[in-house]
């Protein structure tokens, strides 16, 4: 599809249900009925910027900061290993803490206690530092570019600097990693056009994982108030994404979830192959919180696991088999 044919199909008038059903059997066709399950750890809220959507960025004094040790972490990750889970996802803030030498330790750690793949979606750090987590058992990262819009995101990221996210993503690439990006849908200020370019960029890039999510106003951020992303906004996202990478991995995401009691559902249903199930100890769940109405705050990971098993039932499909790595380089 040209750019021209994905803002129409952004177009909140144009109707979906034909390109929905080509994404849903786009999706059975490259990557089949299975859905991988990651578990989602998130192992510290710290975070040095200030991005001005985000819940946990640095000058909301309202959050109250936690950071998981070593320990706990291993804890953790053993704990998705029983729940079967094969990838543990660990995500936090831009920590200053976690010089990327504890980082490092960790991966290692984490990777010889339980075999699993690994994610890390930590932030930017040097093309040397990628290098280093990546030598010590990190098999994937997530680093979403937010919005292909240069000049959006300058004026959400005012810390951080657009070319030098794009760097990060090329240099993860060199590392090895299997690379995940994606954006958030329905930003202040957000184009449709913007939001085809982010299509036809995740394609350029070869990504093997993309993750979009509506953007949900945070009151505890300068964007208190705004008017969020819709789901059916975020779903037409998931299903061009689907049909236009063909074979890349995409979550229906937590935010989805969070919008609309089947969001997730109805991702899985055009496009959608993958749910990351919380395994993070529940007593820090409330803190983790990007955007308000966050599902799963008060669950425990088993909860989440039952939940996300039923969901795959009551659609029909099942549990992936193996890590769930990318299919882009098979
Ligand atoms: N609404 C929706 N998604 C958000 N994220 C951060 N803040 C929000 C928000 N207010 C997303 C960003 C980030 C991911 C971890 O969470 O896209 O990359
Ligand atoms: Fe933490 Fe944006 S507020 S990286």
């Amino acid at each position: 599809m040209n750019k021209e044919e994905l803002v129409q199909a952004l177009s909140p008038g144009a109707d979906t249900a034909a390109f929905f059903a080509l994404a849903d059997e786009t999706r059975k066709k490259y990557v089949g009925d299975g859905v991988h399950l990651r578990g989602l750890l998130e192992f510290s809220n710290h975070c040095r910027r200030n991005c001005r959507y985000c819940g946990i960025r640095a000058g909301n004094p309202k959050v109250r900061r936690y950071r998981l040790t070593t320990g706990e972490i291993l804890d953790c990750a053993r704990a998705a290993v029983a729940l079967g889970y094969r990838t543990v996802v660990m995500q936090s803030g831009e920590d200053n803490h976690w010089g990327p030498k504890e980082l490092v330790k960790i991966v290692d750690e984490v990777k010889k206690a339980t075999g699993l793949a690994i994610t890390l979606s930590v932030g930017e750090y040097t093309k040397e530092e990628y290098k280093d987590l990546r030598k010590a058992g990190a098999d994937r990262f997530l680093l979403r570019f937010e919005t292909s819009d240069r000049a959006l995101f300058a004026a959400l990221k005012p810390d951080s600097d657009y070319d030098r996210r794009f760097s990060c993503l090329a240099w993860l690439k060199e590392a090895g990693f299997q690379v995940g990006s994606g954006v958030m849908a329905g930003l202040p200020g957000q184009t449709l056009e913007s939001l085809a370019d982010d299509i036809l960029l995740f394609k350029k890039m070869d990504l093997d994982m993309v993750g979009i999510g509506p953007f949900i106003a945070n009151p505890d951020t300068p964007l208190a108030g705004s008017p969020g992303g819709t789901l059916d906004l975020a779903l037409r996202m998931v299903a061009l994404t689907r049909i236009v990478t063909r074979n890349a991995h995409i979550p229906a995401t937590t935010a989805m979830g969070s919008i609309d009691p089947q969001g997730r559902q109805k991702a899985l249903r055009c496009g959608a192959n993958v749910l990351m199930p919380n395994i993070s100890p529940v007593e820090h769940r409330v803190d983790y919180s990007l955007y308000p109405g966050k599902i799963c705050v008060n669950d425990q990971p088993e909860q989440c696991a039952g939940c996300v098993d039923a969901m795959l039932r009551s659609l029909g499909r099942s549990r992936a088999g193996g890590f769930g790595h990318s299919l882009k380089k098979a």
